[in-house]
């Protein structure tokens, strides 16, 4: 048995939860292998919306195990949140629940740091969504952090003093006023109390070595889908640096997130919009400011799903595309948001990049210090709607030529086209 990987091509809110969610049925077991809470999973069914953060998208099918793996972090305070919304709807959570104790814990200050560092950037800020990924991440790496295993330890009151302290000690370098900053609107006191509260729930979670449990459960034949978070283009390593997220978002990823060996990779479905989206600051090629890309941002409904930003939107960018489809060894594509594009006699797509007046299909080392003019070219829309739409087949001729057109570019099978919000507006190739 093998691990199939369902990953975001793009900066992300490409529709993975959605997905997941579609797919879920299909595999006993979805882990996340990474990122925290400034990822938000959208999934709608029967009227009825949620946003996850942190529990993976495979939470509302009765039978399929969910686990949280080591390359996650989490935040006991936005947890707890998101749990009570998924018990409140009844459903029973925690029996299919299962929590990696390596994964690590983001503590009040990590929050506060990273507000701090994004002040102190000023017209540089990355645009964080101020979860306290970076500070998190970087505490992993420097082997200063604290683990959900931890939280049950003697000595886990000290270690958080230890880092409390640091970290307000690395704030006071900076020209900010640490005063000011609030977190989830409480001052760090108030929010503190609060988040040493939610640690009672967190605890009282399945906690497992992750590593083992998904292994055994690949053993005894289970199926397994591992969700990512954020996108491609977001990567650590392969994003657009230093406007990126602090995870290895991409297939490899899955590896060191779960503890499951690179050869246990099975099929990886690369997920992307029909157009591009970025919430956030940092390069984007094909962004457009005038009213088409309007046009996108209301017909998409883009506004962030974790911090209600408006997220800025352009056309496809292929260069960028087949770049993260070589990163990920993307063996499906799937292709969301398709309906947005229904009021539009022509789309438009672009090939190549004119970087400093040279045309290349790469991707350029510093998107930021040369100038990106992208080269477009133009395809025929099918300006009607898809509600009826109800297969491949049915899919309007022009909608097919524009899938047939992604496939002959990147090479890779477009699997899925999905047409709308809800678990049932989603086209699946048979
Ligand atoms: P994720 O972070 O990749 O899970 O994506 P988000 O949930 O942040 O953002 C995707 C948004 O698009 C959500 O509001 C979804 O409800 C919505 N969505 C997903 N698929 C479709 C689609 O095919 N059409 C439309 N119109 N909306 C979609
Ligand atoms: P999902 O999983 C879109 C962006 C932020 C910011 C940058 C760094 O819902 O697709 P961070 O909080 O990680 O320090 O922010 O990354 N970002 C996302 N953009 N979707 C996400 O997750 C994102 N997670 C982080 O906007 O530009
Ligand atoms: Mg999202």
């Amino acid at each position: 048995m093998k691990v199939d990987v369902l990953l975001g091509l793009q900066w992300g809110d490409e529709g993975k939860g959605k997905i997941v969610d579609v797919l879920t049925k299909k595999y006993d077991v979805i882990a996340r292998f990474q990122g925290g809470p400034n990822a938000g999973h959208t999934i709608e069914f029967d009227n009825k919306k949620f946003v996850l953060h942190t529990i993976p998208s495979g939470i509302f099918n009765e039978g399929t195990v969910n686990v949280v793996g080591n390359g996650v972090i989490i935040d006991p305070y936005i947890f707890k949140e998101e749990l009570e919304v998924l018990l409140e709807s009844g459903l029973n959570v925690k029996r299919n629940l299962y929590i990696s104790k390596k994964a690590h814990v983001i503590l009040p200050s990590h929050r506060l740091l990273d507000a701090v560092y994004e002040r102190a950037k000023g017209d540089q800020k990355i645009g964080s969504t101020l979860k306290g990924i970076g500070p998190t991440y970087t505490d992993k790496i420097s082997r200063n952090g604290i683990r959900v295993g931890d939280l049950t330890l003697p000595g886990f009151k000290q270690k958080y003093e230890e880092a409390k302290k640091r970290h307000f000690l690395l704030a006071s370098v900076y020209q900010v006023d640490i005063k000011s900053i609030t977190i989830e609107g409480q001052s760090f006191e108030a929010y503190e109390k609060a988040w040493f509260e939610s640690l009672e729930t967190l605890l009282s979670l399945n906690l497992v070595n992750s590593e083992y449990f998904l292994n055994k459960q690949l053993d005894q034949g289970k199926k397994i889908l591992a969700e990512g978070a954020q996108g491609t283009l977001l990567d650590i390593d392969f994003g657009s640096y230093p406007y990126v997220t602090s995870s290895n978002t991409i297939t490899a990823g899955v590896s060191n997130g779960l503890g499951i060996a690179p050869s246990k990779i099975g099929k990886v479905f690369g997920i992307f919009k029909a157009y591009c989206t970025r919430v956030g600051s940092g390069p984007f090629p094909t962004e457009l400011f005038d009213e088409t890309g309007e046009k996108l941002r209301k017909v998409g409904r883009e506004f962030g799903a974790t911090t209600g930003r408006p997220r800025r939107c352009g056309w496809l960018d292929m260069v960028a595309l087949k770049y993260a489809i070589m990163i990920n060894g993307v063996t499906d594509l799937m292709m969301m948001k398709a309906d947005v594009l229904n009021e539009f006699e022509e789309i438009e797509v672009a090939v190549k990049y004119k970087v400093d007046g040279k045309i290349t299909d790469e991707m350029p080392y510093d998107m930021t210090g040369v100038d990106i003019e992208p080269v477009y070219e133009k395809i025929k829309g099918w300006n009607r709607s898809l509600d009826e739409v109800k297969s491949f087949e049915e899919m309007p001729e022009e909608l097919k030529q524009y899938v047939r057109y992604i496939e002959e570019n990147t090479g890779v099978p477009v699997t899925l086209v999905s047409i709308g919000p809800d678990r049932s507006q989603t086209l699946i190739k048979e």
